[in-house]
């Protein structure tokens, strides 16, 4: 199942975070749908920057900079923009970050995710919200089989914990002001997302990238470690789903959905360096940092049932096929190419995908 455009052209999309990694791909390709775009989001995170690379702003119909931790300014610029639809991506989202700013982290995770549900509704044009969070919302048990959606929320540190709120937040909104109403609200929880594009501070595939770039060996910190990886196009398609189900059909697609990868993709960290380093050149090569580092929980796999029984959805690239596409989207990024044209041709190489 692939996202309709019949069903995008021409509607109204606000999206929280759209200058950032994922906003930046979904702002695309709901661009590429016909979709009029809204965003409301801090300053592009990184620099460089996606969202400046291809231009997103250039097709959106509006892209504040703002703040959700403050309520008036989420209230007003979804208020001055009247969506139809609300996908909230807006997040502190890095682990390591979350310990040494775990305030800040709070903040914008739980009362930033309650100020989009409250300014979403309060307002009559919105029939559907994704509020985006991630599968470390769940209480890790650290075994070995697949998280399923009713199982419980936790989270060791601050980052995973906050997100784990965010889903609490997400469940009391809905069974307290929407479950009876017009406007449906569900939540999705995906894995470590790779793609061309990401250069988030500690994430394997922007240090990986970088160190290639500079010349110097990838010092890789647990090489053992195994994330469910996906490319990010993924979890967006699952967006886009869930989005339309809940537009069109309302409250029986309210409900939180995992959107992960294919279990084989499950892969450890040496895997992911051996292939690209490969992929990248003769003289690239990774070596093992001895240092100490704060706890990152070790393994968590999404199962991914109910949305491919229920939605249709299901993963299209293999993490083969992912690695090959961020190597070949940051070869491009360094020739100078037109990064916008790039995504729109991976998107439209995505939709082709069986
Ligand atoms: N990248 C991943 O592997 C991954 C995995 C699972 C879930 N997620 C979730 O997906 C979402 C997007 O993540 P990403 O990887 O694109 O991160 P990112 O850091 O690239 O983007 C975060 C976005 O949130 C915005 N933002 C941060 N604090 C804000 C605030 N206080 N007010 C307004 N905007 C603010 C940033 O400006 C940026 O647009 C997040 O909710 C994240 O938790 C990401």
């Amino acid at each position: 199942m692939m996202a309709d455009k019949a069903f995008w052209n021409g509607k109204r999309v606000f999206l929280t975070g759209h200058t950032g990694f994922k906003g930046s791909w979904l702002s695309l390709w709901l661009q590429s749908l016909g979709a009029e775009v809204g965003g409301l989001s801090l300053a592009p995170p990184t620099t460089p920057n996606l969202f400046t690379i291809a231009n997103v702003a250039a097709g959106m119909a509006s892209s504040i900079i703002g703040d959700i931790r403050d309520y008036e300014t989420v209230r007003k610029a979804m208020a001055d923009f009247a969506p139809d639809i609300v996908i909230h991506m807006a997040a502190q989202p890095l682990v390591r970050l979350s310990y040494s700013e775990p305030v800040a982290t709070y903040a914008t995770n739980v009362m930033g995710t309650v100020h989009v549900l409250e300014a979403a509704r309060a307002m009559n044009s919105v029939r559907a919200i994704v509020n985006v969070t991630t599968d470390k919302c769940y209480e890790n048990k650290e075994w070995a089989w697949g998280y399923r959606e009713d199982e419980p929320m936790g989270g060791h540190d601050p980052y995973s914990n906050s997100k784990g709120c965010s889903e609490l937040v997400t469940s009391a909104y809905r069974r307290s002001f929407f479950e009876a109403g017009t406007q449906a609200l569900a939540s999705a929880r995906a894995g470590n997302v790779i793609g061309g594009g990401d250069w988030a501070a500690d994430r394997l595939i922007p240090d990986i990238l970088r160190a290639f770039q500079e010349g110097r060996p990838v010092v890789i910190r647990n090489p053992h470690s195994i994330r469910p990886w996906q490319h990010v196009l993924e979890p967006l398609s699952g967006y886009l789903l869930l989005a339309e189900k809940l537009y069109g059909e309302g409250q029986r697609w309210a409900e939180g959905w995992n959107f992960g990868p294919r279990d084989d993709d499950a892969k450890p960290v040496q895997w992911i360096v051996e292939r690209m380093t490969r992929q990248w050149s003769s003289e690239a090569t990774w070596q093992l940092d001895g240092g100490t580092h704060p706890h990152e929980a070790h393994y968590l796999k999404l199962d991914i049932s109910k949305a491919r029984s229920r939605l249709d959805w299901q993963p299209r690239w293999n993490l083969e096929q992912a690695l090959e596409r961020i190597v070949r989207w940051h070869r491009a990024w360094l020739a100078g190419d037109d990064m916008q044209q790039l995504c729109f041709a991976q998107i439209a190489e995505f939709n082709q995908s069986e």
